[in-house]
């Protein structure tokens, strides 16, 4: 047989589901990126209902219009004049980026990405024979890239700039002064800003601050529903963009990928939208407790510095485990039966840190803290 392509044999497992492999069923785990809740129960019936009508069929490429409409009008207050043409449905948030990366990388170009990163970004764009060019978002910066960081990577091969907050795996926001920054680099250096926005119903304090509206023929919207309704098993999202000529490639190559997305299921987020529209808050007024209290306990530890996130539901402490790196540390914690990613999963300068998903009770964000405050502190005592 002749063998595998370079370019599977190039792409590496990522590194998050590594301490997966190794936890056994007992640990308390803050290792997943996924909400704790059941999707509403108006989208769940909706889609079974869907189901009995015969929704079960392929449907346009681009999905439902009424869905793509509605969701399209959603987000007309940020930027007028959106209708479901600038819609398209994707079988979830990873399959829109690699629809997005397949349409505008050609080999040799780059595309500036951020780290700590959600891992899928790099081997998304080196898929398609881009190369990767990271931004740090460091700790000293509240997670935000520095412009003048930004302009030392950027050159003439370089065609879009990914921005993802609330981020994964930090938790980090920015403010409209910030947002304006980031897109006026985009503006300066005319590249397409491609804005991963998957965690824009769970932002804690404040409005969410999109690049939505913003510069309507260079801005591409990725989204799901998937952490928004608790569907991350469901597997669907969407790309958005003002800019139709941009959304018919991504039409076209989307038909290659999947050719459409599922078909009942798009009836049951158009009832999640109509019916549920409370429901993200509701979740997201949970997570803001659960973040006071992880990030409460975190900081209270010696040697553990946290910021207070304002989105997502991570948090991203920096910890001193003098000798050791991030997994090493992750390995410890783990075998006092905590389930957390090093931050060097996310990136090199992940290192020295740790993500906590606080996707579980409060209770259990407390017995776990106990756990992660005893392994420190006999790491201190042996050190
Ligand atoms: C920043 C970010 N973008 C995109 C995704 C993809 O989400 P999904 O494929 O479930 O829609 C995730 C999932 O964890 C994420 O954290």
């Amino acid at each position: 047989m002749a063998g595998f392509s370079d370019r599977a044999l190039a792409i590496q497992p990522t590194g998050v589901r590594k301490m997966f492999d190794m936890a056994g069923d007992d640990v308390i785990s803050f290792g997943l990126g996924e909400p704790d809740f059941q999707p509403p129960n108006v989208a769940i019936n909706a889609f079974h209902q869907a189901m009995l009508a015969g929704h079960n069929k392929y449907t346009t490429t681009a999905g439902l219009p009424a869905l793509r409409k509605r969701i399209a009008e959603s987000w007309t207050s940020r930027c007028p004049g959106l209708d479901e043409s600038n819609v398209c449905m994707t079988m979830s948030g990873t399959n829109a980026l690699l629809n997005i990366f397949a349409t505008l990388v050609n080999p040799g170009k780059n595309v500036l990405l951020p780290e700590p990163y959600f891992p899928l970004y790099g081997p998304d764009v080196e898929l398609w024979g881009g190369e990767t060019r990271f931004y740090q978002c460091t700790f000293e910066n509240e997670f935000v890239p520095t412009i003048d960081h930004l302009e030392t990577l950027v050159d003439e091969d370089t065609v879009a700039i990914l921005y993802n907050f609330p981020s994964n795996p930090t938790g980090a926001t920015i403010t409209t002064e910030q947002r304006d920054e980031l897109l006026a680099f985009a503006q300066r250096h005319d590249l397409w800003l491609i804005t991963d926005e998957v965690y824009d119903r769970i932002v804690f304090n404040g409005e969410h601050v999109s690049f939505v509206g913003c510069d309507d023929e260079r801005v591409i919207l990725i989204n799901s529903f998937s952490k928004t309704y608790a569907m991350t098993g469901w597997r669907i999202g969407y790309i958005m963009s003002a800019n139709v000529e941009a959304m018919a490639q991504m039409i076209k190559i989307q038909y290659y990928i999947t050719a459409c997305s599922n078909d009942a299921m798009q009836y049951a987020v158009l009832a999640a939208i109509d019916e549920a529209d409370d429901y993200p808050d509701e979740m997201c007024a949970e997570f803001q407790a659960r973040r006071d209290l992880i990030c409460s306990r975190l900081n209270a530890m010696p040697g553990v510095q946290c910021h207070v996130p304002e989105g997502a539901f991570y948090v991203f402490p920096k910890v001193e485990a003098p000798g050791m790196s991030s997994e090493d540390l992750a390995i410890e914690l783990l075998k006092g039966g905590v389930l957390c990613s090093p931050g060097s999963a996310f990136g090199p300068s992940g290192e020295g840190h740790l993500r906590f998903a606080y996707t579980i009770s409060r209770e259990d964000i407390s017995r776990g803290m106990d756990k992660v405050e005893s392994v420190l502190n006999s790491l201190r005592n042996d050190a």
